[in-house]
């Protein structure tokens, strides 16, 4: 019998955030660990991120590759690079790629993305399970997505408090909290595994805020998550409210207490170790295995179009050559006692679960 789950009021949420005595701290991320070690046996399931291309029409108040920022290059990878990129997802048997790109609805970009998930469905044979990172987008191009091969969605929903979701983004139509939900849902009606996720220690945000997103991600029924510290770029409004910050060690640790009240809340989703704690320290993404994470994403973009993928200051491993960065990561992930998985998908439990009952 799977695990559900615990039922845990706000009240207990908060306080599990809250705790401050570094051994109720370790408790904490003993008993997020062992979860999910009950659900997946020290398996870490692999994903190769390509960037594939940082051009956006949005303007997140938090984001380097926001379209006002005019001191980057911008790219969008040759369909070929792409293809090498897959190509060596699938030589070096990670079972999956996650494409991410900035938002962009038009229609060169959504047929180039379709071409990209038919390339890589051809190039493995049907094998390499996609996930597409690419924001808001018609219930059409979600849906012309899935049956062109992609099967997992990941759109953050950046903070479920509203007046806060508008104080980061720009007052209008384009950055809208009611269509991002609706997105959400449209994603998981189209059938998507979908995940979803926010920043942590935004300025302004409470930790009643956070225990809020943990429950909305158990309302909603998410199959994977997605969450990190809040960092700055130096080219973005959001720079200004630097000093209204928790410190950077605080946001760390306030990141990893989510992973595992999340991970005692939702035992068998997928909960990524993300990029951004590995900005903050070197070891960030394996701490973040110790507390309940179970989803490790080495970035496989060439290093050619990395260096402009900078979506906060300090993003590491850019100038890393894939193999490199690869190898590093397995022994990592081994080092830490944990087991990385080659030639699977790595589906969360909780979607095959909660598909059976609905
Ligand atoms: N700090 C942390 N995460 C960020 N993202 C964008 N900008 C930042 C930042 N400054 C995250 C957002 C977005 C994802 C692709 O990257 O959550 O959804
Ligand atoms: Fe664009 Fe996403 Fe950055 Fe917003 S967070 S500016 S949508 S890439």
């Amino acid at each position: 019998m799977t695990n559900t789950g615990e039922i845990f009021s706000r009240e207990r949420l908060i306080e599990m955030l809250s705790l401050h005595e570094p051994k109720a701290i370790e408790s904490l991320f003993g008993l997020a660990k062992s979860i999910a070690y009950e659900t997946f046996l020290g398996d870490v399931y692999m994903r190769g991120l390509i960037e594939v291309s940082n051009i956006c029409a949005k303007n997140c108040n938090y984001c380097g590759i926001r379209a006002d920022n005019k001191n980057i290059q911008r790219y969008l990878m040759p369909i070929e690079k792409v293809e090498e990129a897959a190509q060596f997802a699938f030589d070096n048997n990670l079972g999956s790629v996650v494409i991410q790109s900035g938002e962009r609805n038009d229609k060169a970009f959504t047929d180039y993305l379709d071409d990209v998930i038919k390339m890589v469905m051809r190039i493995s044979d049907g094998k390499l399970a996609i996930t597409l990172s690419c924001g808001e987008q018609s219930e059409e191009t979600y849906r012309r997505w899935f049956e062109s091969g992609a099967k997992r969605y990941l759109l953050r929903i950046e903070t479920t408090n509203i007046a806060l979701y508008k104080t980061i983004h720009p007052n209008n139509n384009k950055h809208n909290f009611s269509h991002r939900l609706e997105a959400l849902t449209a994603l998981k009606d189209i059938g998507y595994i979908t995940g979803t996720g926010v920043m942590i220690g935004l300025p302004g945000q409470t930790i009643a805020d956070l225990a809020d997103d943990l429950l909305f991600f158990r309302d909603l029924e998410v199959d994977m998550v997605g969450m990190g510290p809040y960092l700055v770029h130096a080219e973005t409004p959001m720079a200004a409210d630097e000093a209204k910050l928790l410190p950077i060690e605080k946001r760390f640790e306030l990141s990893m207490k989510m992973i595992s009240a999340l991970r005692i809340l939702m035992p068998d989703i997928n909960i990524a170790a993300s990029t951004a704690l590995q900005a903050i320290k070197p070891e960030g993404r394996m701490l973040a295995l110790h507390s309940g994470a179970n989803v490790m994403m080495p970035n496989i973009t060439p290093v050619e179009f990395t260096e402009n993928y900078f979506l906060y200051d300090g993003k590491p491993g850019t100038t890393i050559e894939p193999t490199e960065k690869l190898e590093g990561i397995i022994s990592d992930i081994r080092k830490a006692g944990f087991n990385p998985c080659f030639n699977v998908a790595g589906n969360p439990p909780h979607f095959y679960r909660t598909q059976q009952t609905v």
